[in-house]
């Protein structure tokens, strides 16, 4: 009897003192995404989730939701809006509705690689990016890398003239769907959860994505032909609502803050790492023959994707793309 209702006792105690003496519940952080925790994006929001607990334990908890368990990405900006989850990590071709100028992270072949995207984020344009749309209630926190992307499909694709007539599963973004129709192929936007499904009863032939992703949901077990085309880039923003940022105190959001870019920085530092071992990975499987481009082959990618550039300069701004130009050194 003692023992049944002794625990009982304490926690009622327990709850009674709290009550009495003003201990708050601390506030419940979702973070939501839709790739594995195995991910880039994955390991930044467990390691938050790891920091915060450390460091603001009874102020603030992160509850952190993979895998679309909680939103799907077509869901998420109102899902966030409404404060149904507090963070997400959205790629930046998911911002279509949500602002125009983050348009230039979709423009085929303009970053050579990670540390030219790295670096435009850096720059004052790039971080006034962040902010640029917070009339809509939403606010940038930071930028998260996932990696270059690569193209796959059931064929090899080695010149454009190859993916011509196929249907490729884009993210929903007008950028992605005419770097598509650039080349005589048809995008088709759906949400990531269905990419799998989609390629394996092959309502789609191909896709595009970073190692990590392909790898992570085994998309090159359902595809024989990956081309390391390294054509574009999947890289997220941290997006948190106005409403919500801006009910914390200045010390919590510089906390959060301190907290997010360490995460940030930490997985940052993996990313590379992780697209190079998926990489790996899926070569050793030998589900999936990677294809290597010859410098010919990659200049025709160029030249048959490089006119839609100027197909959405009017909606990115000509400066801000020169200055992601002039990242690449
Ligand atoms: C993600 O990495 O968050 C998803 C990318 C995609 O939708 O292809």
């Amino acid at each position: 009897m003692f023992r049944t209702f002794f625990p009982v006792f304490v926690c009622y105690c327990l709850l009674f003192a709290a009550a009495n003496i003003g201990w708050a519940a601390p506030t419940v952080i979702r973070f939501t995404h839709v790739v594995g925790n195995d991910t880039p994006k994955g390991q930044a929001a467990l390691k938050f989730k790891d920091i915060v607990a450390e460091r603001m334990w009874g102020r603030f908890v992160v509850e952190v939701y993979p895998n679309s368990t909680l939103f799907d990405d077509d869901q998420v900006f109102e899902a966030v809006l409404l404060d149904d989850v507090q963070m997400a990590a959205p790629s930046m071709s998911k911002f279509s509705l949500i602002t125009k100028k983050l348009r230039v992270f979709d423009l085929p072949f303009l970053f050579q690689d990670m540390t030219a995207v790295e670096l435009f984020q850096n720059s004052v344009e790039g971080q006034d990016l962040l902010t640029s749309f917070s009339d809509r209630g939403l606010i940038g926190l930071g930028y998260l890398h996932n990696g270059m992307k690569q193209l796959s499909a059931n064929r090899q694709l080695s010149v454009p003239q190859d993916a011509a007539g196929l249907k490729f599963r884009v993210q929903p973004s007008d950028v992605l769907k005419a770097q598509f129709t650039a080349i005589g192929a048809e995008a088709v936007p759906k949400p990531f959860s269905q990419v799998y499904s989609l390629l394996s009863n092959g309502v789609v032939d191909g896709q595009e994505n970073t190692w990590s992703n392909i790898y992570s949901k085994k998309f090159h077990t359902v595809q024989t032909h990956i081309t390391e085309s390294n054509h574009g880039v999947i890289d997220y923003m941290v997006v948190t609502s106005r409403n919500f940022w801006e009910s914390l105190s200045p010390e919590d959001q510089r906390d959060l803050r301190t907290a997010l870019n360490e995460a940030i920085a930490f997985a940052n530092s993996l990313a590379d790492k992780n697209q190079q071992d998926s990489r790996q990975h899926v070569i050793d499987s030998g589900e999936a023959t990677v294809v290597q481009l010859s410098k010919d082959e990659r200049a025709m990618w160029v030249e048959a994707m490089r006119p839609v550039w100027r197909q959405f300069e009017a909606d990115i701004g000509k400066e801000l793309i020169d200055k992601a130009v002039s990242a690449n050194q």
